[in-house]
């Protein structure tokens, strides 16, 4: 069997996504049990029990969705489509579980200001970070206040010494990964999301930047989030895994007697509500009850995948350099069967 190293399965011919790794276990673990794995890190000079970050998306993040990731020990990234930005801002709900909002590169200068002031950590929300107005919104907000910023997307690492010299702390890496986005279908653009992670990666690696770095779009379970952890990500960015829970914004539906809630894409229609290119899709998806629940099993699978790796802390995750590349009938032989 050939087990790979993040640099040969960065060399790989073919772009890859999550299910066509996987972690192998090549050492005698010394974890007793998976409590022993500690999930905990610093991003953004922030204390977070799991790197686990909400994506701005209305669907997604809205007031209530970052109390309860903060409580959780993640990171809710606040949408800026509806009300929840003005809510914020005239603290008319309790908002000390809200440490990072996202902002349009058109955003008022007087509410990047206060958010800056409150210590928010700032999100440039854009389709592609590559762009001369994402660069400069960047380094405005750099120069003019003491905030984090984080900007994004990108999908491999060839301007990431351009970002960091803007200012920007972290980088959102995946262009096409997401769930309900159609951007790959309508322009053709994107890379599988492993293959985006370790180009950002030995870009990041090989010119000793110090950017930290986000896996964001396509992560649909517990071990797509080891992997993404392990691959060499700083933390993930989710969007369906945490849609559909009771603190994500919108009501639940009933529907041929079953439990939904609304997820959709930033670019869909229903977000733009205007005649312009679309570039995101809308759906339902089943009732998930508390967020709690999935926050759980992410840090279960996480800290079980630690312990087959022998990996007592996240730092130690990444210094495993063990892969396999599956192909189509070994990725089906991975599924439980009926
Ligand atoms: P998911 O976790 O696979 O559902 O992906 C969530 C990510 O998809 C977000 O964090 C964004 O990066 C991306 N995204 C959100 N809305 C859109 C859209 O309308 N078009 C393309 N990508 C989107």
């Amino acid at each position: 069997m050939k087990i790979y190293s993040r640099e040969e399965l960065n060399e790989y011919f073919l772009s890859l996504t999550f299910d066509d790794i996987s972690l192998i276990p090549t050492e005698i673990s010394g974890i007793k049990s998976r409590t022993e794995a500690n999930t905990q890190t610093i991003f953004l000079e922030r204390e977070l029990a799991l790197p686990v970050i909400s994506s701005p998306m209305d669907t997604v993040t809205g007031i209530e969705m970052s109390n309860e990731l903060d409580k959780l020990g993640c990171l809710g990234v606040l949408n800026r489509f509806d009300s929840s930005l003005e809510k914020l801002l005239s603290a008319e709900e309790g908002t000390e579980g809200v440490h990072a909002v996202s902002v349009g590169v058109n955003t008022e200068e007087r509410i990047i200001e206060k958010l800056s002031s409150q210590g928010m950590i700032i999100c440039i929300d854009t389709a592609n970070a590559n762009n001369t107005k994402v660069l400069s919104k960047c380094e405005e907000i750099k120069k003019k206040y003491n905030a984090k910023v984080i900007v994004g997307n990108i999908a491999c690492g060839s301007t990431l010494r351009d970002l960091e010299n803007s200012g920007a702390d972290a980088v959102r890496i995946g262009i096409g990964g997401g769930s309900v986005c159609t951007t790959s279908i309508q322009t053709g653009i994107g890379i599988g999301q492993v293959s985006s992670i370790l180009d950002v990666y030995f870009a990041k690696q090989k010119e000793g930047l110090k950017i930290e770095l986000i896996a964001d779009g396509g992560i649909k379970n517990p071990g797509d989030v080891a992997k993404a952890l392990a691959l060499g990500a700083d933390a993930v960015m989710l969007g369906r895994m945490l849609a559909g829970t009771f603190e994500a914004p919108g009501e639940v539906i009933k529907y041929n007697d079953q439990l939904w809630k609304k997820y959709r894409g930033s670019a869909s229609f229903g977000v733009k509500m205007k005649n312009e290119f679309i570039e995101g899709e809308e759906t339902m998806i089943p009732y998930k009850g508390h967020v709690v629940n999935v926050i759980n099993a992410i840090s279960d699978g996480l800290r079980s995948a630690m312990s087959y790796m022998n990996s007592f802390n996240l730092d130690e995750l990444k210094e495993k350099n063990t892969f396999a590349v599956l192909s189509n009938s070994s990725y089906l032989e991975r599924l439980p069967k009926k």
